[in-house]
């Protein structure tokens, strides 16, 4: 079983894909620190994030299993990952990580831009979670302020708009829903409604 969750930044989609893995005992993969991962690896030896050859040898190293969204939610993280994103041969060598991810145990609940349309599309549940840019700020500066980061709302919310703008304007593997994936928006909902509204989907994806 595989379940497939797409969005922009910050709209639940991380909240929501571990609460459903608890839900049906799958694994959980954050592709998003995948790319945080590379990112984090390039800005700490001062490397450049354009140079794919060198993404690639520090994406090759990575081991999935000690990925700490702690370590790696910094804004400037972020912003890094979106732009290393780009890069067609390094997202292909993740995305093949991220593919034998799913194969193992139950199967797997993965995160990301392009689970739905390029990692997994034969998923059996495909999610694309939305919320409006305000929104998506607010939790954001709440989930930064709350870990003792300091964050403004309005420097969130453009930083927002712009990673949006690159994620969803680039040529491989642009951040959109897949042609068969179920719509949540979760502007007016919290995590337990947001929860029980993929659930729903979800059992209704099953019985197909
Ligand atoms: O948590 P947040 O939504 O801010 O971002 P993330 O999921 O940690 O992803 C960081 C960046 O990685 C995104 O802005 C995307 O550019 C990139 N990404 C991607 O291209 N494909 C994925 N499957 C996941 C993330």
């Amino acid at each position: 079983m595989i379940i497939a969750l797409d969005g922009p930044a910050a709209s639940g989609k991380g909240t929501l894909a571990r609460r459903l893995a608890a839900h049906y005992g799958l694994n959980h993969l954050d592709t998003g620190l995948t790319y945080r991962a590379v990112a984090a690896a390039l800005l700490a030896q001062g490397l450049p994030l354009g140079d794919e050859e060198i993404a690639i040898s520090v994406a090759k190293h990575l081991d999935f299993t000690s990925l700490d969204r702690s370590l790696l939610s910094s804004h400037e993280v972020g912003e890094a990952a979106s732009r290393i994103a780009v890069l067609s041969k390094l997202r292909e060598e993740l995305v093949s990580l991220q593919r034998e991810f799913g194969k193992k145990g139950n199967g797997a609940v993965l995160d990301g831009r392009d689970i739905g349309t390029v990692v997994c599309p034969d998923a059996t549940a495909k999610l694309y979670v939305t919320a409006s840019p305000e929104a998506r700020a607010k939790r954001r500066t709440d989930e930064l302020l709350g870990k003792g980061i300091e964050a403004d709302y309005n420097d969130i919310l453009s930083d927002l708009h712009r990673r949006d703008l690159r994620d969803s304007t680039r040529e491989d593997s642009p951040l959109k829903p897949a042609e068969d994936a179920h719509l949540l928006d979760t502007t007016e909902m919290d995590i337990d409604s947001a929860f029980k509204a993929a659930v729903e989907i979800i059992e209704r994806a099953r019985k197909l």
